[in-house]
């Protein structure tokens, strides 16, 4: 049987790899399971820039879990390769966007997924004293009435509907212990549609459901003491407001710089030589169903997911459907935001993407080789690349993560 070595090996000289155009060139350095080639500096950036690091407190990074999440360290070394106003495409959680600002660069982050749009917009928001005193307040009230109905719904045995402010979703019963849905309720009608409390509220839903987690949609078993819900509640939002508090002092209070969201399809952006860089991290070919794993928030949050079901890219259960099919749909998908990418850089902007290789029915998806050809069509040259190669649990067997900067002409 092939060692753990040996596959590495093998995945890294791969011929599927190696029909690519983007790695027919010889690799300039290998160290280990590393690969490096092109500009020897920005090679090394990207090669950091893959590797695992401890976990980062700054700002407002680890307030709200998102699957495929970059590294917050990652971002800031991507951003070192270039400058100006930065793009996101495909911005997820924000961690770019809050990379950004912290570099007191502008930056516009796009995504088709209404809670990553919620979740980027409140991790960037630049908040005041008196902003975050609200958000505290708002919070306390919140969590003093939840754990008041929580307490009286666990006294009365359970399921109690006439302790509901407003219709719950049909799911929330399946999903949530009696109390913890009549603490939700609570919550929900005493911030209303206050942005930055319903951020709070989206970071510990799957944390009080009986979800197994955050990239696993399967309902569990574990039963949860009433008030949990109320008091993980008021102490999320304290934590979020010192976190924005944190990233407000990093900022420089009075800062004009910005992070706009927006939710938009990341082929369809129409921004024009407007950005000194493009950052980005794309769904990996087949890995996440970014949207519908996101059910429960929908559902709590009254959010409408709109086409973004039919639209988001690499999906995973398009994947397992017809491999085949959703390979060709991930490439011309590529084409589209490559090119989009491109038309939205200045001259002389880079493009850094990092993205992963898909494994599909236990077979590797290259997502490399589909980038550069599309990159290269759009006349970016290619300046520097790294990839890591990371033992995946899920899937048994090495993945390699790929880094690569762009630069047009
Ligand atoms: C790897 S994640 C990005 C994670 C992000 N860098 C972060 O740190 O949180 C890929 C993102 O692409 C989004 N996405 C998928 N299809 C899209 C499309 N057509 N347009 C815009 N965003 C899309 C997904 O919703 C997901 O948030």
């Amino acid at each position: 049987m092939a060692s753990r070595r040996s596959e590495r090996r093998a995945a890294v000289a791969s011929p599927e790899w190696a029909e690519t155009g983007v790695l027919r060139q010889a690799l300039s350095q290998r160290s280990g399971d590393v690969l490096r080639e092109g500009d020897a500096t920005a090679s090394a950036v990207l090669e950091g820039a893959l590797r695992n690091r401890e976990r980062v407190e700054r700002a407002t990074h680890g307030f709200h879990a998102y699957p495929a999440g970059l590294h917050p360290d990652a971002a800031a070394e991507l951003l070192s390769l270039g400058q100006g106003p930065v793009l996101d495409p495909f911005c997820g959680g924000g961690t770019i966007l809050v990379e950004a600002l912290l570099a007191g660069r502008d930056s516009l982050g796009c995504d088709i997924n209404p809670v990553a749009t919620l979740v980027a917009r409140a991790r960037t928001t630049l908040t005041t004293e008196s902003e975050r005193t609200a958000l505290r307040s708002l919070a306390r009230k919140a969590a003093d009435a939840a754990r008041v109905a929580g307490q009286a719904c666990f006294l009365a045995g359970g399921r109690d509907t006439s302790m509901l402010r407003a219709p719950v979703p049909e799911l929330a019963w399946d999903w949530f212990d009696p109390w913890a849905v009549v603490e939700l309720d609570a919550i929900r009608a005493v911030i209303g549609n206050d942005p930055m409390a319903r951020a709070v509220l989206s970071s510990i839903l799957v944390k009080v459901s009986k979800r197994e987690s955050e990239t696993a949609n399967r309902c569990g078993t574990e039963v949860r003491p009433p008030t949990t819900t109320a008091t993980l509640f008021h102490k999320r939002a304290r934590e979020f407001a010192r976190q924005l508090e944190d990233l407000e002092k990093l900022v420089g209070t009075g800062a004009t710089v910005r992070a706009r969201v927006h939710r938009e399809d990341a082929r369809e952006l129409r921004e024009r030589n407007a950005f000194g860089m493009v950052v980005t991290s794309p769904p990996y070919p087949g890995v996440y169903d970014y949207v519908p794993l996101q059910q429960l928030r929908h559902a709590w949050l009254g959010i409408d997911p709109g086409n973004s079901v039919r639209d988001e890219v690499g999906s995973r259960r398009a994947f397992r459907a017809d491999r085949a099919t959703a390979l060709a749909a991930w490439r011309a998908d590529t084409q589209r935001w490559v090119r989009i990418a491109s038309k939205a850089l200045l001259p002389g902007g880079h493009l850094a993407v990092v993205i992963g290789d898909g494994i599909v029915g236990g077979r590797p998806v290259d997502s490399l080789g589909p980038v550069g050809e599309s990159a290269h069509a759009e006349g970016l040259v290619r300046v520097a690349r790294a990839t890591v190669e990371r033992w995946d649990d899920g899937a048994d067997r090495m993945r390699p993560e790929h880094a690569v900067l762009y630069q047009k002409g």
